[in-house]
C-alpha cells in the first residue's frame, strides 16, 4: 500500500548533467508503481503558474543521455516569500498532487522544506555540479563537470608546456571547492585554490618558481570561483615569480553536455529511491548515496549542515604535484 497516489517532479536552481536521467527515473518508477506522475515546468515558478503536465512513459524517452533539463529550471523570487510558498502548496493540493520530488541544490532544498511544513510530502534529490550537499558522497552532475574540467586542463597543459607558462584556470564552485579539488587532483595541477583553505600567494609563486628552476615546463593552478578573483590571483603570482601566466575561465561549459555513466547511475538510483520513500510516507527528506548505500536524511539537518572539505585529498594533491 502506498501512502500517496500522485507525485510531481521539478528541477530547480542551476541545472546539472544528469537531471534528465533523474526526471526519467522518478517518472518511470512512479508509473511502474501505479502512481499518477506530473512534471512541473521551470522549478518553483511552474508551481506558481500552475504549469504542470501529466507525464507518461514516452515523455521521458531519449533523455537519459542529454544535459540540461527537459522540465527547464528557474530561480524564483516569489517562491522565497511565505505567500508564494502557500500559493505553491495550494496549487499542488488543487491539482490533487500528494508528493513532490525536487531536484536541485541547497536553495531548492530550502524551498522543499518550506513546502513540507505546509503539508506537501517532499523529497529532495541532490542535483548540482557543486557537490555541496551534505549526507551524500556525490551530487548529480558533479562527476560530469569534473570530467569536463580535466579534459580542458589536458588541453591547456599542452600549450602551456610549449610556451613555458602557467595556466590559471577558474572553475565553478562559489562556496565549495570540490570541483577544483577533484579536477585538480585528477589533472595533476600544481596548485588548487578553494574557498575552504586560505591562499598564500608568496608560497604558491615561490613553489612554482622552484619547480621551473628544477625543469618543470608548465604550471597548472586551479581556482574555485569562490576562492578569489582569478585575474588578481594570476597577476599576484606572475608579479612575484616572473612566470608568464594565462587565465582561462571555464564557466558554463562545465554545466553542459552528455552526463557520465556515474551521473546517470546516481540519478537513476536516487530517482527511484525518492519515489519509493514517498510511497512509504516519508517527507521532508533528502536522498543520497553514502559509501554505496542509499540514504535519506531530514532536510532540516541537510540544510543546516556543511559538507566537510576533504583535507586529506587536498594534501595528497599537493604532495603529488611537485
Ligand atoms: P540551488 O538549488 O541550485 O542552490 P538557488 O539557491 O538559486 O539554487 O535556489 C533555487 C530556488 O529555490 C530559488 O530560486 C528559490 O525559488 C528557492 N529557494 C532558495 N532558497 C530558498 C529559501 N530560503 N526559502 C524558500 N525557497 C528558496
Ligand atoms: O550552483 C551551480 C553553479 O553552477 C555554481 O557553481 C555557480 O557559481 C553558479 O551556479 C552560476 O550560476 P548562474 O547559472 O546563475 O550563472
Ligand atoms: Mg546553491
Amino acid at each position: 500500500m502506498s501512502a500517496i497516489k500522485s507525485i510531481a517532479v521539478l528541477t530547480s536552481g542551476g541545472d546539472s548533467q544528469g537531471m534528465n536521467a533523474a526526471v526519467r527515473a522518478v517518472v518511470r518508477s512512479g508509473l511502474f508503481h501505479g502512481l499518477e506522475v506530473f512534471g512541473v515546468q521551470r522549478g518553483y515558478q511552474g508551481l506558481l503558474n500552475n504549469d504542470i503536465r501529466p507525464m507518461d512513459l514516452r515523455s521521458v524517452g531519449d533523455i537519459i543521455q542529454r544535459g540540461g533539463t527537459i522540465l527547464q529550471t528557474a530561480r524564483c523570487k516569489e517562491f522565497m516569500t511565505p505567500e508564494g510558498q502557500q500559493k505553491a502548496a495550494d496549487v499542488l493540493r488543487e491539482r490533487g498532487i500528494d508528493g513532490l520530488v525536487v531536484i536541485g541544490g541547497d536553495g531548492s532544498y530550502h524551498g522543499a522544506n518550506k513546502l513540507s511544513k505546509l503539508g506537501i510530502k517532499t523529497m529532495g534529490l541532490p542535483g548540482t555540479i557543486d557537490n555541496d550537499i551534505p549526507f551524500t558522497d556525490f551530487t548529480i552532475g558533479f562527476d560530469t563537470a569534473v570530467s569536463i574540467v580535466v579534459d580542458a586542463i589536458n588541453k591547456l597543459r599542452d600549450t602551456m608546456t610549449s610556451h613555458e607558462r602557467s595556466s590559471i584556470v577558474e572553475v565553478m564552485g562559489r562556496h565549495c571547492g570540490d570541483i577544483a579539488l577533484y579536477a585538480g587532483l585528477a589533472s595533476g595541477a600544481e596548485t588548487i585554490l578553494v574557498p575552504e583553505v586560505p591562499i598564500d600567494l608568496d608560497a604558491i609563486s615561490g613553489r612554482m618558481y622552484e619547480n621551473f628552476q628544477s625543469g618543470k615546463r608548465h604550471s597548472i593552478v586551479v581556482v574555485a570561483e569562490g576562492a578569489g578573483n582569478v585575474n588578481e590571483i594570476a597577476e599576484g603570482i606572475a608579479k612575484r615569480n616572473g612566470i608568464d601566466a594565462r587565465v582561462t575561465v571555464l564557466g558554463h561549459i562545465q554545466r553542459g553536455g552528455c552526463p557520465t555513466h556515474n551521473d546517470r547511475i546516481l540519478a537513476s538510483r536516487l530517482g527511484d529511491f525518492a519515489v519509493r520513500k514517498l510511497m512509504e510516507g516519508e517527507t521532508a527528506k533528502g536522498c543520497g548515496i553514502v559509501n554505496g548505500e542509499l540514504t535519506v536524511t531530514d532536510l532540516d539537518k541537510i540544510i543546516s549542515s556543511k559538507k566537510p572539505f576533504n583535507m586529506e585529498m587536498y594534501n595528497l594533491a599537493s604532495r603529488l604535484s611537485q
